[in-house]
């Protein structure tokens, strides 16, 4: 199927179909990276700059190696290190950027939006990884791919997430991939941090953490992100390890193939408890190997090209 989006800002735009074929391409890529020479022409004389300005580890050295596998040239910016920080606005720097033949900007900023308000007017294709609260559209593709991947499908599968919801861009569009996918999300954690207004998305709200996870075939922890919170939205650490953390105890009352997934970085033991975290119930790790397949597909589609089928060509 072809895929006809210029930019990936979000996955609320997306449709079930658009998220299959990202999945199917995505696929096919972790085989090529699988195989001795691992680097496919795709993007050949093709630009990827990647414009982080917000901290990042895992989706920017993603980004800058799917690009490399891709054979694309690639750039790291470095916000602390620009004339950002001598009052140079986004737009001028991004249409700097456009004026050096980007074809691709890969944004991370703290700010909702940020990544659509650049598509308004540049020329380069736009992929957001991560605006502010309020999406982090790969980081749902590679969640929906690794819990495809484990258990086979995402149709009728019990999703809980657990932790900060409010302030949580992956919250967002796990939620939006997985309901397109046919999954049932129940969200838990704090009331301050999950408002019912979240059942408008099409999710179960609970604040009672044992009935979140009893049933639960996939548990998806999220840190508490201090950094958006304007104030204190619960006593203290210890109180939300001891109501929400995924302690041993309560790991135990939940199914014995429930899969444990963290989109990192993790706070080890406030939301999980650390043995849990590298234990072989956990696939944290399988979700950043994933998120390299995923970004490739991104990468791939916007391109023009045709998922899954012309990924060896
Ligand atoms: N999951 C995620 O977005 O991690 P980074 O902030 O390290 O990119």
């Amino acid at each position: 199927m072809a895929w006809n989006k210029k930019h990936l800002l979000d996955i609320q735009s997306l449709g079930a179909d658009e998220i299959v074929t990202v999945l199917d391409t995505a696929r096919a890529f972790k085989a090529v990276g699988e195989r001795a020479i691992k680097k496919v022409p795709a993007l050949r004389g093709k630009t990827v700059v990647n414009l982080f300005v917000e901290p990042s580890t895992r989706t920017r050295i993603s980004f800058e190696l799917a690009a490399q596998r891709l054979t694309a040239d690639v750039v790291n910016f470095t916000a602390e290190a620009s004339s950002l920080k001598k009052g140079e606005t986004l737009k001028d720097t991004a249409r700097n950027l456009e004026a050096l033949n980007a074809d691709f900007i890969v944004m991370r900023h703290s700010a909702s939006g940020a990544p659509h308000f650049l598509s308004r007017f540049l020329r380069s294709s736009v992929i957001n990884a991560g605006d502010g609260a309020h999406e982090h559209p790969t980081q749902a593709l590679l969640d929906a791919f690794t819990i495809r991947e484990k258990r086979g499908k995402i149709q009728g599968l019990n999703v809980t997430i657990l932790g900060d919801i409010l302030y949580s861009r992956v919250a967002r569009s796990n939620i939006w991939a997985l309901t397109k996918l046919g999954a049932r999300v129940t969200l838990c954690g704090p009331a301050t941090l999950v408002p019912r207004v979240f059942e408008k998305m099409g999710c179960r709200v609970t604040y009672n953490v044992e009935e979140a996870i009893a049933d639960a075939d996939v548990i998806n922890l999220l840190r508490i992100q201090h950094e958006r919170q304007r104030k204190t939205m619960f006593p203290s650490i210890g109180e939300y390890t001891s109501l929400f953390g995924l302690t041993k105890a309560r790991l135990a009352r939940t199914k014995p193939d429930a899969l444990i997934m963290h989109p990192g970085p993790i706070n080890r033991g406030v939301e999980i408890d650390s043995e849990i975290a590298d234990s072989a119930r956990s696939v944290i790790l399988d979700q950043v190997t994933n998120g390299l397949a995923v970004r490739m597909a991104v990468l791939f589609l916007i391109n023009g090209g045709q998922g899954p089928q012309g990924v060896t060509a």
